[in-house]
Parts: structure tokens; sequence; C-alpha cells
């Protein structure tokens, strides 16, 4: 029965694209709906209206974790859930994480279309911050749903402007009361790498999640000229950045299964011609070997500790991640594989190199991810995009899983 049920791309891309507008500023390429903002509330507020259209009820729990859930014909029996996240980075694509979600909606506006019933109840989730731009850690929604972050720390979470989690869950209208026990999880999302592309494969069977490591890091020096100051009598917080950075790419290019990133860097009093008082900055670490993961982890925080020492300089760090590189069960693995088979998709086995709600449900309930293949191996970017083609194959799969999952009954059936 699966093999011949399609979704509905135009369907599907359609939602996309509505949804896409959300948080598309002018003068930008991209869609800018950080977590909890207003953009995040409106597109929120659009997918529970679309999840009401379907007869899903809606549940939102303490976190702002979104589920729509459809009907089962056993009254009993937990939920088979299908999501991932729809807040972005800044100035992103429209397809990460709104394709999983979106992806998961098209699941069930074509099983109702059918008139499809299933035993379990089916779920469509969107989980809060996936993309921890705002607020730290990241994949908070799903990270505090597995008991791995607790709640009331969560909403102690303050942004930039010292706005708070749970202030911004109250402003948009989603601080919940639900909650919701899931049977299963599986997340459809786009490679956002080269792999699938470059070897022209149609389906990533995900085997995990590399480890991911954060720092915010503030280093404190003296402000002086940047003229008439000789180096050696110089505080420059910048150069120790530059310093730990350096060694840092060096470090991971010897390694070869690990990256680093400092994406955000902020110096003040930022002036051309003033040596920085504070270099204020981010620090991404990952690598899916736990051995350098955890070695490299060290190797970050005695870098930054002899960087700022050689100049005199003083810092204070915190961990705002830590995350293990996870590793998904081998019959779930094996269930995404054999649905592409099954449709005569070629496939790949592959991990992810970019965090998801997946690494945190894993730990809840059996989970699994499908990959789709991303253009040019571009995310985190306007330029993000995925062929129709490869959007639908991807939500037929995902499809095809769920309903194993959640044990199919066709109208005509009996069973
Ligand atoms: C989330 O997209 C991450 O991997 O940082
Ligand atoms: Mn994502
Ligand atoms: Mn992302």
């Amino acid at each position: 029965m699966g093999e011949e049920l399609r979704i509905d791309t135009v369907r599907l891309l359609r939602s996309l694209n509505e949804l896409g507008k959300i948080g598309m500023r002018d003068g930008y390429k991209g869609v800018t709906r950080l977590a909890l903002s207003e953009e995040d509330g409106k597109a929120r507020d659009l997918l529970v209206q679309w999840m009401e259209e379907e007869d899903l009820a809606v549940t939102v729990d303490p976190i702002g974790n979104i589920f729509g859930v459809r009907e089962g014909t056993s009254s009993t029996l937990k939920p088979v859930l299908m999501g991932s996240h729809i807040d972005t980075v800044i100035d992103a694509g429209i397809y990460d994480g709104a394709y999983g979600v979106l992806g998961a909606l098209e699941v069930v506006r074509r099983l109702n279309e059918e008139g499809i019933e299933t035993r379990h109840p089916l779920g469509v989730a969107a989980f809060t911050n996936e993309e921890g731009v705002r607020f730290q850690p990241d994949m908070m929604g799903s990270l505090v749903k597995c008991g791995g972050y607790p709640l009331e720390k969560a909403y102690e979470r303050k942004d930039d402007d010292g706005v708070t989690v749970k202030d911004a869950l109250k402003n948009i209208g989603f601080l919940g009361k639900g909650k919701i026990d899931p049977e299963a999880y599986f997340e459809l999302h786009v490679e956002q790498g080269p792999v699938l592309q470059r070897k022209g494969i149609e389906i990533g069977v995900v085997e995990g999640v590399q480890g991911i490591a954060w720092w915010r890091v503030a280093i404190h020096g003296q402000a002086n000229h940047a003229g008439t100051t000789p180096l050696d009598l110089r505080k420059d917080p910048m150069a120790a950045v530059a310093d730990l950075y350096s060694g840092m790419l060096d470090y991971v290019t010897s390694k070869g299964n690990a990256v680093c990133t400092i994406g955000k860097l902020r110096l003040e009093p930022g002036a051309i011609n003033v040596v920085p008082s504070l270099a204020d900055f981010t620090f991404d670490y990952r690598s899916y070997d736990d051995a350098t993961f955890n070695e490299g982890k060290a190797e970050m925080e005695v870098r930054l500790d002899d960087a700022a020492k050689r100049r005199g300089l003083t810092y204070v760090k915190e961990r705002t991640a830590d995350f293990q590189p996870v590793h998904f069960r081998r019959e779930m693995v094996a269930l995404v594989e054999a649905s592409a088979h099954k449709r005569a998709y070629t496939t790949q086995r592959l991990p992810s190199g970019a965090g998801h709600d997946a690494q945190f449900m894993h730990i809840v309930c059996p989970t699994a991810m499908i990959f789709v293949p991303s253009k040019n191996g571009v995310s985190h970017s306007p330029c993000e995009k995925t062929e129709a083609a490869d959007l639908e194959r991807g939500a037929n799969v995902l499809m095809d899983c769920a309903l194993v999952k959640a044990g199919v009954r066709s109208p005509k059936s009996s069973t």
C-alpha cells in the first residue's frame, strides 16, 4: 500500500513557501525567525491553524514544544511523532527544520485525504529553539523534554537583551502545560552538507549525530592607542582570540574528524584605532568520534587559558552546550533504509554534522532521521535549496516509516 501512496509535493512546497515568508525582512535574502521572537510566534500560529484544519489535537508543553496529534484506532496506544523545528538562524533558507515539520503535516494531510487510519495516533511535532541562536543551549525544547536540562534553568536563560525564555514564551502565548509520551520519533531533514548531492544519492540514512560543544567567552584586556602602543605593552584580547582560533583550526585539521567555528565576535569599544578592551565571542566545536570530541573540548580550554595568560589577560568562559555524539538504534536506521529501498530510492548511511532534535528524542523513544540532498551542500544560508523531487522522496519515506511504526489500517481493511 505504502508504495503507491505519494505525498503531494505541490502542496508541500506551497506550505514551505508560505511559512518561509514569515521572517523575510526587507533588504535580506533569507528568513530570520529566531526562537520565540514575534516572527516565530506568527509561524507557530500558522502551524497550529494548519494542524487544526486537519483535525489534529494540539498540545503545547511547558517549554513551548507544539504537538498536533491525529487519533489512532486504539485510544490506549502512544503516538508516533514526526517533526523538527520552525525557528531559524539569521538570514536562513526555508528548508532547515520547516521541511521536517511540514513534511510531517503533509503526511497527515495525505492520510486524511485517503481516509487511512493507524492503530497508534500520529503526531506532528515542532520543537522550541532548535537553533540556539537567540537562547543557548540549542535543541532546547527536545533537550528539556528528554530530561537533559531542567525546565526552570531553561526558563531563566536570557538573550542578549536580557529577555528570558519564560518571558519570551509568555509573550508569544506558547507557555503550555501539556505532555506527550511518544512511541517513536522520525525527523525528516535536508542534509545541510555535500555528501548526498556529490554522490548522486537520493536518501540519506542517518546513523547518528556528531557531538557538539559550545562556549561563550569574554576575554578582558585594556583599551589603548593603536598607533602608539608597542606590541609588547598591549593587553589585546583580539590577539588572544586569533591565537586560539588558529591553534584550534590546526588541531581539527590534524585530527581530520572534527570542526570548529567562531561565528560571533564582538569587540569593545570597537574602533579602528583602538586596541580593544574586550573580545566577547562564541566557540563551536564538533566531532562524531567520542575520543576526539572529548579531547578537543579539553584542547580548546587549555589553548584559551594559554592564549589569555601569555598576554596578561583575564577571561570568563561558559560552556553553553555539551552534547556527546549520538548513535541511533540499529533497527530504526534499518527501517529508514528498508523503506527507501522499497521505493527503489538510492541510499547512503551517514552521520549528521548538524544538531537535531532527534538526538534528544532518541533518549525518550526509538528515533530515526531521513536526509535528502542539499544543493551544493549549503545551509544556514539564504542559498539553501533542495529540489522538489528530493523533497517528495524524503517525505514518502517519512510516511512509510511512520505507517510501519503506527500500524496502518486502510478503510477497506478489517484488521
Ligand atoms: C543546528 O542547526 C546546528 O547544528 O547548529
Ligand atoms: Mn535543523
Ligand atoms: Mn539549523
